[in-house]
C-alpha cells in the first residue's frame, strides 16, 4: 500500500471542535442497552469501528439495534433476551468489546465464539477468562484460554471477591456483568481506581452497586431498566488536539463537550504539569458523566515524570505525552505504565520506533519510555502498525516536523475517529 503523505510544518492551528463520542462509553450503552429491558436511546454515539463491532456481536445475539450515524436506539429484553448466535462473533480490533462481552456470555446458557483481528489474536485474555473460571465460567481458548479464538459455553455463576492483579477497566468491568448475574455477591478490590464507566451506567439503568476507595460491591439477579444515555466527546481523542494546540505555533483550539470524569483526566493534569495554557469550562448539567469545554494555546512545555496511580488514568494518552515531551524543555520519564505492551501494538515498541525515525530523543524502558527535549522534528516514512493512537499521534507529529512525513496504514484511525483528518483540516489556519 501507498503510504499517505501527511501535513506538516503547520504555521497554526485554530477554531472549535467537538471530538466525536467517548469509545469506552459508546461500547458500553450498546451492552447495557442490550441486557436491559426495554428501548434505550443514545445520542452522540461514536460510529467508529471498534463500537460498530460491539453493535454487530449483540445484533447477532439476538438484539435489535438501529444505529444511524451517532445516534443508536437499542431494543433491550434483558439478559434472559439474549440469543445463541448461529455464527460466531468477531470484534474486530476491540479489546474492550471481546473482554466485557466474555463477562456477560459467561453467564448466559449458551454456547458462544469470539474472534477477532490480528492484534486480538496476541492480546492476553487470562486476565479476565482466569477470573471468571472462579465464578464457575467454562471458557476455552488458544493456549490454555490464553489468546482467540475463544469459546464459551454459559452457565450459572456464582459470585467471588477477587483482587485484580493488573489495574484494568476491562477486566474490572467483565467482572461486574459476571457478578450481576452470579448467585450472591461479588466483591473486586483494584489495585489503583480504573475508569468508573461501568459502575457509572449500572446506576443510569436502575442497578446497584457500591464503591468504597478501591472495592467495588455488586449483587446478583439484577434487573436492569432502558435508559437514555449521552456519551460526552471522548478525552482520548481530544487529546491528539490539545497537544496539536499545545506544540504547533501561533495555536488557539477549543474543544467541546469533551468528557471529564476524574478517572481520565490525567492527561490534563499532566499538561498542567508541563506548564500548558489550558483552560476548562465546566458544564454543571448534573449528567452521569462529567463534561465540558477545554481550551488550549501554544505553550511553553518542560519535562515531567509520570508515574503511579496517574497512569491508568491517561494510559491510552501515552502515545501523543510522548510527543508533547520531545517538544518541552528537559527529560520526561514515564514510568509503571508495563500494560502498553498489551494494547493494540506493543505501544511501548510502535512510539519509540516511530518517533525515532522523526529524529526524536526517545528510549524504551521495561516500564515505559524516558524522552529528552526539545527536538526539532525532521520527515520521514512511519507506520501506525495498526494502531489508531500511534496513527493520530503521527499526524500530530508531522504537523511540527520540517519535512514530509509519510504514514503508512493511516486506515487504522477509524477504529476510534473516522473524522479525525476533517477536523484537522478544519483548524488549519
Ligand atoms: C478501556 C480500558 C483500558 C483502555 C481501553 C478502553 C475500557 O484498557 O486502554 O482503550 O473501555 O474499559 P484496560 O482496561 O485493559 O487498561
Amino acid at each position: 500500500m501507498i503510504p499517505a503523505i501527511l501535513k506538516s510544518n503547520l504555521k497554526g492551528l485554530s477554531g472549535e471542535i467537538a471530538v466525536p463520542g467517548d469509545k469506552s462509553i459508546s461500547h458500553r450503552s450498546v451492552m447495557f442497552g442490550s441486557i436491559a429491558q426495554g428501548k434505550t436511546a443514545v445520542t452522540n454515539f461514536l460510529p467508529g469501528e471498534d463500537c460498530l463491532s460491539t453493535i454487530a456481536c449483540f445484533r447477532k445475539l439476538g438484539v435489535s439495534i438501529e444505529q444511524e450515524g451517532n445516534r443508536v436506539t437499542v431494543a433491550g429484553k434483558g439478559l434472559e433476551g439474549l440469543q445463541e448466535p448461529a455464527d460466531i462473533l468477531d470484534v474486530g480490533n476491540s479489546g474492550t468489546t471481546i473482554r466485557l462481552l466474555m463477562g456477560i456470555l459467561a453467564g448466559r446458557p449458551f454456547h458462544s465464539v469470539l474472534i477477532g483481528d490480528e492484534s486480538i489474536a496476541k492480546r492476553p485474555m487470562t486476565r479476565v477468562t482466569a477470573p471468571l473460571s472462579l465464578f464457575g465460567a467454562q471458557i476455552n481458548g488458544r493456549n490454555n484460554g490464553e489468546f482467540a479464538p475463544l469459546s464459551v459455553q454459559g452457565r450459572q455463576l456464582a459470585g467471588v471477591t477477587y483482587e485484580l492483579p493488573v489495574a484494568s477497566a476491562q477486566v474490572k468491568s467483565a467482572l461486574l456483568f459476571a457478578g450481576m448475574q452470579a448467585i450472591g455477591e461479588t466483591v473486586i478490590i483494584e489495585p489503583m481506581k480504573t475508569r468508573d464507566h461501568t459502575e457509572r451506567m449500572i446506576k443510569q439503568f436502575g442497578g446497584e452497586v457500591e464503591t468504597d476507595g478501591h472495592t467495588i460491591r455488586i449483587k446478583g439477579g439484577q434487573t436492569l431498566t432502558g435508559a437514555e444515555i449521552h456519551v460526552p466527546g471522548d478525552i482520548s481523542s481530544a487529546a491528539f488536539f490539545l497537544a496539536a494546540g499545545a506544540i504547533v505555533p501561533n495555536s488557539e483550539i477549543k474543544l467541546k463537550n469533551v468528557g471529564l470524569n476524574p478517572t481520565r483526566t490525567g492527561i490534563i493534569e499532566v499538561m498542567h504539569q508541563m506548564g500548558a495554557h489550558i483552560s476548562i469550562e465546566p458544564y454543571e448539567n448534573g449528567s452521569a458523566e462529567p463534561a465540558g469545554d477545554i481550551t488550549i494555546r501554544t505553550s511553553d512545555l518542560k519535562g515531567t515524570v509520570i508515574e503511579g496511580e496517574l497512569i491508568p488514568r491517561l494510559i491510552d494518552e501515552i502515545p501523543i505525552i510522548a510527543l508533547l515531551a520531545t517538544q518541552a524543555e528537559g527529560e520526561t520519564v514515564i514510568k509503571d505504565a508495563e500494560e502498553l505492551k498489551v494494547k493494540e501494538t506493543n505501544r511501548i515498541d510502535t512510539v519509540v520506533d516511530e518517533l525515532s525515525k522523526l529524529g526524536a530523543d526517545i528510549i524504551a524502558t521495561e516500564d515505559g519510555m524516558v524522552i529528552r527535549g526539545k527536538s526539532h522534528l525532521s520527515g520521514g516514512t512511519v507506520s501506525s502498525h495498526g494502531d489508531h493512537r500511534i496513527g493520530m499521534m503521527l499526524a500530530v507529529a508531522a504537523a511540527i516536523s520540517q519535512g514530509d512525513v509519510q504514514l503508512h496504514q493511516k486506515e487504522a484511525i477509524s477504529v476510534s475517529y473516522p473524522s479525525f483528518f476533517e477536523h484537522f483540516d478544519s483548524l488549519i489556519s
